[in-house]
């Protein structure tokens, strides 16, 4: 049932204060993430409000940085990687809207400069990362002071999985009961696994035909499998509550990639079909299961996209860079963890 209504600008202006000021220039880096237990199906499309709660982990350093600061020109300027936008592309005109909920109807024209450091080639969608350095950079330019499950919620409403991507670590996204959504934020967890790697599988880099937007919508509406979704999400949720309670890395591979699998049986089953894999997708899956049945630990999920996502052990590295050649292989846990609280838990996966 999608029902709409709560509009972003109203609840965005409840947190806002009368009279807005600004600092000269604001810069901040969100990381990208990688959905463990997937966000598929929204129950309200305004402001993103999703079916079930969701997992993830960041990508440490590779994301979104982005500096506002006063457009010179009387007009509002947006970049991307060092190149100026046609306001009304695709991109620029997203942005501005979002800045919008903010600056309301007041005359503060900006430079919006956003630069993505997520390898091209990896085939990453970097909407999370760039809506939430986008909310942390707005937070900072307004001086709005905003706790981070305020920006959390705000950066959903730019892109849903852009709630999980203000926090490092492994971050749950709580789907919330409330009509505003405000109760419908990320949060980070109290646990850090240092041998964790994440490889990126590029198949392909071309855009998608189906964005995630509508693709959710088409499940939602037109597969009746999609129905079981809900009840899966949770319990695998609950199930990677456990393996990372315990540290068991078999437990979390495997729960990610059924459900990550058990997401794309909901496309394939909607009308029409929604298959975004690729033929070397499918080699890429066959290769994962013959390693694994040849007793190597490696694990994938994949997105609204053709590309995979591989979850293994640092152990296993070397091995898999020979595997898959061009593998990007990121490590969540930098240095023991330095990039999450001070108080997570190093819990070594076994
Ligand atoms: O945040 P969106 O609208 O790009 O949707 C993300 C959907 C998935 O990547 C498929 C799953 C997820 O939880 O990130």
């Amino acid at each position: 049932m999608l029902i709409d209504n709560f509009k972003k600008s109203d609840v965005v202006a409840r947190y806002l204060p009368k009279k807005l000021v600004s600092i000269d220039h604001a810069e901040a880096f969100a990381p990208s993430n990688i959905a463990l237990c997937k966000y598929w199906g929204k129950r309200q499309s305004e402001l993103n409000l999703p079916v079930n709660s969701s997992l993830s982990i960041s990508l440490a350093h590779l994301g979104t940085r982005t500096q506002i600061r006063p457009s010179q020109t009387g007009e509002d300027q947006v970049m991307l990687n060092g190149q100026l936008l046609p306001v009304e592309s695709p991109f620029a005109s997203k942005v501005i809207s979002f800045v919008d909920l903010f600056r309301r109807e007041s005359s503060y024209p900006l430079v919006i400069d956003t630069r993505n450091n997520i390898p091209t080639a990896a085939g990453l969608a970097s909407s999370a990362s760039g809506f939430a350095a986008l909310t942390l950079a707005i937070n900072q330019y307004f001086k709005l002071q905003l706790p981070d499950s305020v920006l959390s919620a705000f950066a959903r409403m730019g892109s849903g999985s852009a709630s999980r991507s203000i926090y490092t670590g492994f971050v749950e996204w709580r789907m919330g009961r409330q009509e505003d959504g405000m109760d419908s934020h990320a949060f980070p967890l109290d646990v850090i696994w240092p041998d964790l790697r994440v490889g990126l599988v590029k198949v392909s880099t071309a855009a998608k035909a189906v964005d995630s937007r509508s693709g959710m919508k088409r499940t939602v509406e037109t597969a009746s499998l999609y129905q079981s979704w809900p009840a899966q999400a949770a319990q695998d949720l609950e199930k990677i509550h456990q393996a990372l309670s315990e540290g068991s890395f078999s437990q979390l591979g495997a729960v990610a990639e059924h459900n990550a699998m058990s997401m794309h049986a909901t496309m394939i089953a909607s009308w029409p079909p929604l298959l975004y894999w690729q033929p070397d997708s499918v080699v890429a899956m066959q290769k994962i299961w013959a390693l694994r049945e040849a007793g190597v630990e490696v694990y994938f999920t994949m997105d609204a996209g053709p590309n995979l996502k591989l979850l293994f052990q640092e152990k296993n590295q070397t091995l898999l860079e020979t595997e898959f050649s061009g593998l990007e292989v990121v490590t969540p846990f930098v240095e023991s963890g330095s990039l999450s609280t001070s108080t997570a838990t190093v819990k070594k996966s076994s």
